[in-house]
């Protein structure tokens, strides 16, 4: 474990109820990490008033008052480094970064996305999933590369599709899939246990498996036979 909490600030756009589970699984004993901030795009991303009431810093770099991507991202990274953060984690971000911000944060810039990658990347993803009729469906959480959705693989979790499911939801119980899987990851984090290698693969020391699995309520950590960072 690292001596110093590793420090990480959470980018949303929204509700934030991943960010929730970020500075949640923080607050586990051994985490070994810490939310120093949130950040958001828009002053009505509604996770903001939750992480303020804990106490969390908090602040908005509003994308509408930038003339551009690159002028928004420029500040978007001032404000971040600010906080001197060793991982930034997208947590619901809904903004497409400029190849020199994920160049600026490399190998420090986690995402997560609700589809099992490299299947379904951009939007909608649960409603592509139905139309295809894959019969699993999923959430990613991966190192952000410049191309959209397609960074080297942290974690995958797994459901399967429903008869009668829509995209609403489909998205609801993966929610609950995303959430323990960047529980875990940031855990990992915490405890300096994940690594890039030099062919841009992801290892985790000490962890068997990557791939979690949500089936009949309960989430499962392949070959662990229960999640160890499960909500
Ligand atoms: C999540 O499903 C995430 O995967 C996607 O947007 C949703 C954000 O939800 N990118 P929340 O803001 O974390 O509640």
């Amino acid at each position: 474990m690292n001596a110093q909490p590793c420090r990480l600030v959470v980018l949303i756009s929204g509700r934030g109820s991943n960010m929730q589970a970020i500075v949640e699984a923080c607050r586990q004993r051994d985490s070994g990490a810490q939310v120093v901030a949130v950040v958001a795009n828009t002053a009505a991303a509604a996770g903001l008033d939750w992480a303020q009431q804990q106490g969390i810093a908090t602040q908005v770099v509003a994308h509408r008052d930038y003339a551009g991507r690159e002028a928004f991202d420029a500040e978007l990274a001032r404000v971040i480094e600010g906080y001197r953060p060793d991982y930034v984690l997208l947590a619901g971000f809904m903004r497409i970064l400029t190849p020199a911000f994920v160049a600026r944060f490399k190998a420090r810039l986690i995402n997560i996305h609700p589809s099992l990658l490299p299947a379904f990347p951009g939007l909608h993803t649960h409603r592509q999933a139905l139309d295809t009729g894959v019969q699993w469906h999923g959430c990613s959480i991966h190192f952000v590369t410049p191309a959209l959705d397609q960074g080297p693989i942290i974690a995958q979790g797994i459901l399967p599709v429903m008869a009668g499911d829509t995209p609403e939801t489909l998205a609801q119980r993966l929610l609950r899939l995303e959430h323990v899987l960047y529980a875990c990851v940031t855990h990992w984090l915490g405890q300096g246990r994940v690594q890039l290698d030099d062919h841009g693969c992801v290892q985790v020391r000490g962890v068997a498996s990557r791939g979690f699995v949500l089936m009949d309520d309960r989430v499962v950590l392949a070959g662990e036979g229960a999640a160890p960072c499960a909500d």
